[in-house]
C-alpha cells in the first residue's frame, strides 16, 4: 500500500475555481476556529476534482487551506479506505464482499474482476479505463451480489451480467445502473406474498 501511495504523485495540486467555491462554502459550515473540522468533505472534493484519487500534494494544499498540520490531514486520508491514494481507472469497481454478498456470489465477481480487469487489486486494466477492490458492505445487502462502479449501484449480479457490464464499458457503451434481476428498488422478485392481512389487522 505505501509503495501505492509514493506512485505517481504530481508536484502540484490546487482546487480549480470550481472545488475551490465549494470548499470555501464547505467550511463556513463550521464555527470560527473549527474549520479544521471539515477536512473529510475537502479530502473528498480533492478527489473528485482529481480523477477520484488524492495525491499527497493536495494533503498538503489542504493542509495549509484549513491551516492545519499536514501530517494530520495525512492521517486522515491514510485511515479511511474511501479516499483513493493513488490512480484508479476511469472506472473504478468496488466490489462487496461482505457476508450477504459472499453468500450470494461475490467472490465470484472478484474472479471476473481478475481476469478481466487486473490480477490484483487496485491495478489499472491495461487498456487504463478500469481497476476494482473489494470493499465492506455497501449497504444494498438485499440486492447482494452487488458492485458499485463510480457512483452508481449493479445489482442482482452473477459472473455473466458482470462480464457484460466489462465488455460494455470496453466498448464505450452507456452501462445502466440498479438491479440486473429487473427489480425497482429492493422490490420482492414475485411480488408480497407475507403480511397479506396486515391491512386488516
Ligand atoms: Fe454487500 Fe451489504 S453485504 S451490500
Amino acid at each position: 500500500m505505501i509503495k501505492k501511495i509514493f506512485k505517481d504523485q504530481p508536484e502540484i495540486f490546487e482546487f480549480n475555481e470550481q472545488s475551490k467555491k465549494v470548499a470555501e462554502k464547505i467550511v463556513t459550515n463550521y464555527p470560527e476556529g473549527k474549520q479544521q473540522s471539515a477536512v473529510m468533505a475537502l479530502l473528498y472534493v480533492a478527489q473528485r476534482q482529481n480523477n477520484n484519487w488524492i495525491p499527497l500534494a493536495a494533503m498538503k494544499y489542504i493542509a495549509k487551506f484549513l491551516d492545519m498540520p499536514y501530517i494530520k490531514v495525512y492521517e486522515v486520508a491514510t485511515f479511511y479506505t474511501m479516499y483513493n491514494l493513488a490512480p484508479v481507472g476511469q472506472y473504478y469497481f468496488q466490489v462487496c464482499t461482505t457476508t450477504p454478498c459472499m453468500l450470494r456470489g461475490a467472490y465470484k465477481l472478484v474472479d471476473v474482476c481478475k481476469k478481466k480487469i487486473s490480477e490484483n487489486e487496485n491495478e489499472i486494466s491495461k487498456d487504463g479505463k478500469m481497476s476494482w477492490i473489494e470493499v465492506e458492505c455497501l449497504g444494498a445487502c438485499v440486492n447482494a451480489p452487488m458492485v458499485q462502479i463510480n457512483d452508481d449501484y449493479f445489482e442482482d449480479l452473477d459472473e455473466k451480467k458482470l462480464e457484460n457490464l466489462i465488455e460494455l464499458i470496453k466498448q464505450n457503451k452507456t452501462i445502466k445502473p440498479g438491479s440486473y434481476r429487473g427489480r425497482k428498488s429492493s422490490e420482492p422478485e414475485h411480488n408480497r406474498i407475507t403480511l397479506m392481512e396486515s391491512k386488516n389487522a
